[in-house]
């Protein structure tokens, strides 16, 4: 699949085209920082950036700036928050990127996840008591997919850039070479998963000063291992990471340490273009991520459920609203169980997903007024049809471009392992597979034989970069790190913009709620009123209160202004515009 016009054609069309009015605020709220300017369109580019670091939204700014497109800015983006994230920003993990164009009237998505091992096999996390052994499945080198990021971006700058790859990576590799200033929140995430990242002495000597102890903030973070690294992808390509110095790296340490991935499962990695799922919310067009991530057949799925009810008229976080929500979302969640995974690899009942017509049948089994226990819901029958820590960033540029990017290496700082001598740590995704039918993985999420290890499947993931349409306009940008709570974040955004009219700051901001079918609980965020959740409970719901869930950056584009918004979640959040 490529595009109608070919992308190296966007500069010019687009340097003929009017520039678009940008509309920034400049607010903190909470922690994070939300910054911008307005702009008239006569006087020049504009365009915006919200990514989980400033210093991320910085260097794709800068991009921007000199006449890069929102791809360019994108890959620059996320080879930044590799350094300067290390939790979720990665090189050793995977994720995928929707891009949508205005002018080629296209939406497309690169999925470049993890797969698994040539070697996985379906019993590899089991006990001989034929239990989980979770230990194995997340913090060893077992855990461990084959990394997809770098491959994932190379395709998206070759194929839709405008820039090289050697300028996407320069900013981070300034930034890993010189080092950049911890901030609070840097240092407090180091000291909270500590027991995890001292296990491994290559893992400690990075994160940890000679000596052992903190780093603090106001302290230079330097990391030699890794500008060297980014160095060798910037003099050799992307094969660099597959077939170079790093892969041999990256295989030693997993034959060290009983890992599973070899020089030919890292030379056989391949990105794909796939098309995203496509569904319509009150006349919004939705696009969002396709297998092997569940996030864009659920999100259209509870949309299509809940389209059904008046639900603007019912109110924003409203005991009725949030009642109707939970019943959509558990019905989904209960579908995600059975029939969910690789496409590559089984057959997913999409169409019947994410039809208006199951929608509505699903919408039948709500008792609008009491909750149904989770355990009298089953994953549904849709009619076959012939026919925790991750980070997201939102970028739009002039020319009509939007990029929606969701990667990760699964937990915060992945499985804790940095590749000795190459200075990068490893994603432990493989726990995203359903270890055993009906054990929870991390997030509680159950899964089936749809999702089982098998060699070479991607594992199936809840990652829902989401861009939302209007008649053919690019409109919101939006998509969330958290798990299984990625869906339901995305979802509300969309449905606090759609439904409620909020603007996107408000949108973002807004409590949140999440229901995953098991455990039959209602995780509610602080915010919502004593009585609200009085109600809540008269009708059934078991609540659990959550400090905070997702992340969620996004940007809106109305009347051909872009607002951007910044979640005020995560401290080191930015929007900038220019
Ligand atoms: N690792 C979390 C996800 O992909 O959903």
């Amino acid at each position: 699949m490529r595009w109608k016009i070919l992308p190296s054609l966007y500069l010019r069309i687009a340097l003929s085209a009017s520039c678009m009015l940008l509309l920034a605020s400049q607010t903190t709220y909470g922690d994070a920082i939300i910054e911008g300017e307005r702009m008239h369109p006569k006087q020049g580019r504009n365009g915006m950036v919200v990514t989980s670091h400033f210093l991320a939204t910085q260097s794709a700014l800068d991009v921007l700036k000199n006449g890069g497109n929102a791809i360019d800015a994108a890959v620059t983006a996320a080879f930044s928050l590799a350094v300067t994230q290390p939790r979720s920003g990665n090189i050793g993990g995977g994720g995928f990127m929707l891009i949508s164009s205005e002018q080629a009237n296209q939406v497309l998505a690169i999925d470049y996840r993890e797969k698994a091992p040539s070697q996985a096999t379906e019993e590899m996390f089991l006990n001989k008591d034929g239990s989980v052994n979770s230990d194995i499945s997340r913090f060893s080198h077992r855990a461990v997919g084959v990394p997809g990021t770098v491959a994932g971006l190379a395709l998206a700058l070759k194929e839709f850039g405008t820039i090289s790859l050697q300028q996407a990576l320069a900013p981070a590799i300034k930034l890993a070479h010189d080092g950049f200033v911890v901030t609070p929140r840097f240092s407090s995430g180091l000291k909270t998963v500590e027991k995890r990242l001292r296990t491994w002495k290559a893992t400690e000597e990075i994160f940890y000063k000679p000596g052992g102890t903190y780093y603090e903030p106001g302290d230079l973070f330097v990391q030699k291992d890794l500008a060297a690294t980014l160095q060798r992808i910037s003099d050799n390509g992307a094969k660099e990471f597959y077939q170079g110095k790093t892969a041999q790296l990256l295989v030693e340490e997993m034959s060290k340490h009983g890992g599973l991935i070899t020089l030919d499962d890292l030379k056989n990695y391949a990105p794909v273009i796939r098309e995203p799922v496509h569904g319509n919310y009150r006349g919004y067009d939705i696009y969002s991520m396709s297998p092997p991530s569940s996030g864009g057949a659920h999100v259209i799925q509870i949309l299509n459920i809940l389209e059904g009810y008046p639900i603007s008229d019912l109110g924003h976080n409203s005991a009725t609203t949030i009642h109707l929500m939970a019943e959509a979302m558990k019905r989904a969640f209960a579908d995600r169980s059975r029939y969910l995974g690789d496409e590559d690899f089984i057959k997913v009942p999409m169409a019947g997903l994410i039809s208006k017509a199951y929608g509505e049948s699903l919408r039948g089994t709500i008792d609008s007024s009491a909750a149904n226990p989770s355990k009298t819901i089953a994953p549904g029958k849709p009619m076959e049809f012939e026919s925790s820590e991750t980070t997201h960033f939102s970028i739009v540029d002039n020319y009509g471009n939007a990029v929606s990017n969701t990667y990760t290496i699964n937990f915060s700082y992945g499985a804790g392992i940095i590749v000795q001598g190459a200075g990068f740590l490893l994603n432990n995704e493989m726990d995203d597979f359903s270890s055993k039918p009906g054990v929870a993985n991390a997030y509680g999420l159950i899964g089936g034989k749809a999702n089982r290890i098998e060699p070479n499947k991607r594992m199936l993931s809840s990652m829902s970069p989401t861009i939302v349409k209007d008649h053919g306009r690019n409109f919101l940008v939006t998509g969330s790190p958290g798990g299984s709570r990625i869906i339901t974040t995305t979802l509300q955004v969309i449905m606090n913009v759609i439904d409620h009219g909020l603007n996107i700051q408000s949108a973002v901001s807004a409590p949140r709620i999440h229901h995953q079918w098991l455990p039959d609980e209602l995780r509610v965020e602080e915010g919502l009123s004593p009585d609200t959740i009085k109600l809540l409970y008269g009708m059934g719901h078991e609540i659990k209160r959550k400090s905070s869930m997702g992340a969620i950056q996004s940007i809106m584009i109305d009347d051909q202004v872009m607002y951007g918004a910044a979640d005020p979640r995560r401290s080191t959040s930015l929007a900038a515009g220019m």
